[in-house]
């Protein structure tokens, strides 16, 4: 069940507050009754619903699977940048579809892109332990020690990390690449759980969720 505007809204009709001022019109049915109250809800799935009496094709929550390349700001838009919005068809975009989270500007892989509120709340709340796997290319060679301080939880500024998973894929003394999977999603934390043993990452990238 879904308030009527936000039926509408996810049917790509028209922004929250237009589509208020229609309905209150009374240019909306719901079922061949008139309905001027954007709030009621309705079962999405099963009602038919016309707007200037032509039929709305509605469609359920949206989620996209975006591999994000390195160099745009996971943001709804900013004056300057790309943004991963740019990335995104219209067509979705007009279903209000909004980033999961965030990856930083430099990091690139998989992010989330939702209309679906409580799916993007049930991904992101620290309570629900998602848990997210990145590849990191770190300065230096990294010890299997450091990688189990990684695990415990390491002081990345009035936060110790929670347990993670860390999986040493090869160690040089220039550079090495580890596979590490967090539950939290403090802000830049990989690098800055890296930067706590004492490794600058030169490369992420997200691979899984
Ligand atoms: N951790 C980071 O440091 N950066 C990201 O983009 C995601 C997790």
């Amino acid at each position: 069940m879904q308030r009527l505007d936000r039926i509408l809204s996810e049917a790509g009709v028209a922004s929250r507050k237009e589509l208020r001022a229609m309905i209150r019109a009374g240019r909306v049915t719901v079922d061949g009754a008139a309905v001027t109250d954007e709030s009621r809800k309705f079962d999405e799935t099963a009602v038919r619903v016309t707007v200037d009496g032509s039929p709305v094709r509605l469609r359920g929550p949206v989620l996209i699977l975006l591999h994000k390349p390195a160099g745009y700001l996971t943001a709804a838009d900013d004056p300057k940048a790309k943004t991963v919005m740019d990335l995104v068809p219209e067509a979705y975009r007009k279903l209000g579809v909004m980033p999961v989270g965030r990856l930083d500007k430099d990091t690139e892989g998989l992010l989330l892109l939702t209309n679906d509120g409580d799916l993007a709340f049930k991904l992101t709340h620290p309570n629900h332990n998602v848990f997210k796997t990145y590849i990191a290319e770190v300065a230096g060679f990294l010890t299997m020690s450091e990688a189990k301080k990684l695990e415990r939880g390491v002081d990345i500024g009035k936060h110790i990390t929670a347990p993670a998973q860390v999986e040493i894929i090869s160690q040089s003394d220039s550079t090495s690449v580890a596979q590490i999977k967090i539950s939290e999603g403090k802000n830049r934390q990989v690098r800055r759980m890296f930067e706590a043993v004492g490794h600058r990452v030169v490369a992420l990238e997200r691979t899984a969720i």
